[in-house]
C-alpha cells in the first residue's frame, strides 16, 4: 500500500512551452514513446503547417475529439507518473494557454537551436515566472544548422534574466553534430550511437574537436552555474539540454532529469489557507472547460487539477460559490490515444468531469466545500468586437450562446450599460474565427463580429462610493462581464491613461479572478 504522500510525490505535472515550430509536438511524441503511452511516432497529432492551417485547425477544434484527449496525457517513467499538459500551440494566444499553466508544477521550454528565444517563448516564460514555475530548457534541432551554443545560452540568461546551467555540451551541429558531453558524468553520448565514457571519446572525435570541446567545457565550468535543485525549484535557474527531438537524441536525459528533480505537486493557495497535497481532504480546481464531442448535447468536460487528498470514483465534491454537491461518477483520465474511467487519482493528476455546464473555469471542488483556490484569472482581452446578429429576433438565443461559450473560455462577453449589442473580447485573433464558426455550427446563429470602438478592457474596483462616482461619470464606457462585474471599456490606451490619472482611487485590473 502506498500512502497518499508517496503517491503525490511520484507525480510530475508539467507543460511544454515553446514558439510554434520549435518542436513541441515532436518532443511530446518522444516523451510519450519513452513512457510507453504510444508505440510509434507521428501519432500525437498532425504536425507543423498541417495542424496550423486554419481550416484544419478549425476542423479539429470543431470535432473537438482530438483536443479533448490531448489536453493532458499521462504516462509513467522511472517510477514517476507524468501528467503532461498540452498548451495550445497556435500562432495565436488564448487565455487557455495561460490558464493551463496554472495547473502545471513545472515546465519544459523548447527552443529551436537556429532561432533562440522567440516571441511566444518569451510570453509563456513570463507567465511561468509570475508563478515561479521551474523550467528545464531543451535546445532542439541540434541535427540542423544551429547557432553557437554560447550565444544561445547567453541569450536565455540575458533575455529571460535567468541563471542557466548546461547539463551537457554539444560537439558540432547540423551535419557535423557529433553528440553531447555530459558535464556531470563526463560521459560522451554519440549522436546516432550510445553513451561512451572516458577514453572512448577519442574514438569519435577528431583531435581538433576534442581540444575545442575541452576548451569550451572549461569556459562553461568556470563561467556558468552548476545545477542546483533548490535554485531550479525556486524558478531561478534552468538546466539546459542540447538535443534533437526528431532523432530522439537527449530526450531520455531530459525525462530522467524531470523524474529526478522536477517538483512534486506544489502546495496551492486558497482563501485563508494553504492546501498541502498530503492533506486528507480531496480538493482541486477547474482550469479548463471544453465542449464534449457531441455538440448537440452541450456536454462539457471540466478539467480538474487535483490539489490534495486521494480521490475515489463516486465521491461527492462541493462546488465553491454555489455550494452545489456533485457526485463524480465518471471521472476520466487521459492517455495519448484513449480516455479511461479512473477509480483513484492523486494530487497532481488531472481528471476530466463530464457535466452540463455547471462547472466553470476557476471553480474549486472540495469535500467540505470550504476551500476556494485563488490564482486562476481571466485576462483583459486585447481585441474587442461588436456582435452583429443577422436575425435580430435571436437576441436571447445569442445571449445564451455567448454566455455558454464564455464559460468555456472561448471568449469573454461584456454587456455595455448603454445600448443592446454585446461586446466580445479575446486575447488572440484566432479565437474570433472559432467563436464565429461555433456560433453558426452549434447554435445556428449567423453573426458578424464588427470592429468596436474599444481598444481594451479593465475590471474596476475600489471603495463602493468611488466606484459609483466613476461609473456615473463614464457611463459610455461601462459594461458588465458575464458575472456582472463592472468593466471599463477604453477607446484607446490614451483614454485609459487619462481616466486612471483622473480617478486615482480606482483600481484598473488587467485580470480578474472569480469570487
Ligand atoms: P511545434 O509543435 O512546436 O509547432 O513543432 P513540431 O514538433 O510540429 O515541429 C516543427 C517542425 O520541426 C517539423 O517539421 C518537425 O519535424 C521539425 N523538427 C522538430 N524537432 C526537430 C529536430 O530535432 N530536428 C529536426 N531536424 N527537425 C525537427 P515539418 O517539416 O513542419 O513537419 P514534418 O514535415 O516533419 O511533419
Amino acid at each position: 500500500m502506498t500512502t497518499l504522500s508517496e503517491q503525490a510525490n511520484r507525480r510530475r505535472t508539467f507543460a511544454i512551452i515553446s514558439h510554434p515550430d520549435a518542436g513541441k509536438t515532436t518532443l511530446t511524441e518522444h516523451l510519450l514513446l519513452l513512457g510507453g503511452a504510444i508505440h510509434e511516432a507521428g501519432r500525437v497529432k498532425a504536425r507543423g503547417e498541417a495542424r496550423r492551417a486554419r481550416s484544419d485547425w478549425m476542423k479539429i477544434e470543431q470535432e473537438r475529439g482530438i483536443s479533448v484527449t490531448s489536453a493532458v496525457m499521462t504516462f509513467e517513467y522511472h517510477d514517476a507518473v507524468f501528467n503532461l499538459l498540452d498548451t495550445p500551440g497556435h500562432e495565436d494566444f488564448s487565455e487557455d494557454t495561460y490558464r493551463t499553466l496554472t495547473a502545471a508544477d513545472s515546465a519544459v521550454m523548447v527552443i529551436d537551436a537556429a532561432k533562440g528565444i522567440e516571441s511566444q517563448t518569451r510570453k509563456l516564460f513570463e507567465v511561468c515566472r509570475l508563478r515561479d514555475i521551474p523550467i528545464m530548457t531543451f535546445i532542439n534541432k541540434m541535427d540542423r544548422e544551429a547557432r553557437d551554443p554560447f550565444d544561445l545560452v547567453d541569450e536565455i540568461a540575458d533575455q529571460l534574466q535567468l541563471d542557466v546551467s548546461p547539463m551537457s555540451w554539444p560537439v558540432g551541429q547540423g551535419l557535423n553534430f557529433r553528440g553531447v558531453y555530459d558535464l556531470y558524468t563526463e560521459e560522451f553520448s554519440v549522436y546516432g550511437g550510445g553513451r561512451l565514457g572516458g577514453s572512448h571519446v577519442e574514438a569519435h572525435l577528431s583531435i581538433e574537436e576534442k581540444i575545442q570541446l575541452m576548451e569550451e567545457v572549461d569556459l562553461v565550468t568556470a563561467g556558468l552555474s552548476r545545477f542546483d535543485e533548490a535554485e531550479y525549484r525556486a524558478g531561478r535557474l534552468s538546466p539546459i539540454f542540447f538535443g534533437s527531438a526528431l532523432k530522439n537524441f537527449a530526450v531520455a536525459d531530459l525525462l530522467t532529469h524531470l523524474a529526478k528533480h522536477a517538483p512534486a505537486p506544489r502546495t496551492q493557495t486558497a482563501k485563508d489557507r494553504i492546501v498541502e497535497p498530503a492533506d486528507e481532504e480531496v480538493s482541486g480546481f477547474v482550469f479548463k472547460v471544453q465542449a464534449n464531442m457531441d455538440p448537440n448535447h452541450r456536454d462539457r468536460v471540466a478539467f480538474v487539477r487535483l490539489a490534495s487528498g486521494e480521490f475515489k470514483r463516486g465521491m461527492k465534491l462541493t462546488q465553491s460559490g454555489t455550494g452545489k454537491q456533485i457526485g463524480i461518477y465518471n471521472p476520466i483520465l487521459f492517455f495519448a490515444q484513449q480516455r479511461e474511467t479512473v477509480d483513484d487519482a492523486y494530487p497532481g493528476d488531472i481528471i476530466g468531469i463530464p457535466n452540463h455546464g455547471v462547472l466553470r473555469v476557476g471553480d474549486t471542488l472540495s469535500e467540505s466545500g470550504k476551500i476556494v483556490f485563488t490564482g486562476i484569472p481571466n485576462f483583459a482581452p486585447e481585441i474587442l468586437r461588436r456582435v452583429k446578429l443577422f436575425d435580430p429576433m435571436k437576441q436571447k438565443h445569442l445571449a445564451r450562446a455567448l454566455t455558454s461559450l464564455a464559460e468555456e473560455g472561448v471568449t469573454q462577453v461584456f454587456k455595455p450599460t448603454i445600448g443592446s449589442q454585446w461586446i466580445v473580447g479575446v486575447v488572440g485573433p484566432l479565437q474570433l474565427d472559432v467563436l464565429k464558426s461555433r456560433l453558426k455550427a452549434e447554435y445556428g446563429l449567423d453573426a458578424d463580429l464588427e470592429n468596436s470602438p474599444y481598444d481594451t478592457a479593465r475590471w474596476i474596483g475600489g471603495e463602493p462610493a468611488d466606484v459609483e462616482k466613476f461609473v456615473d461619470s463614464n457611463k459610455g464606457g461601462m459594461a458588465a462581464d458575464r458575472d456582472g462585474a463592472p468593466v471599463f471599456l477604453a477607446k484607446s490606451q490614451w483614454e485609459l491613461g487619462y481616466v486612471q490619472e483622473k480617478f486615482p482611487k480606482i483600481k484598473f485590473a488587467k485580470t480578474r479572478e472569480r469570487a
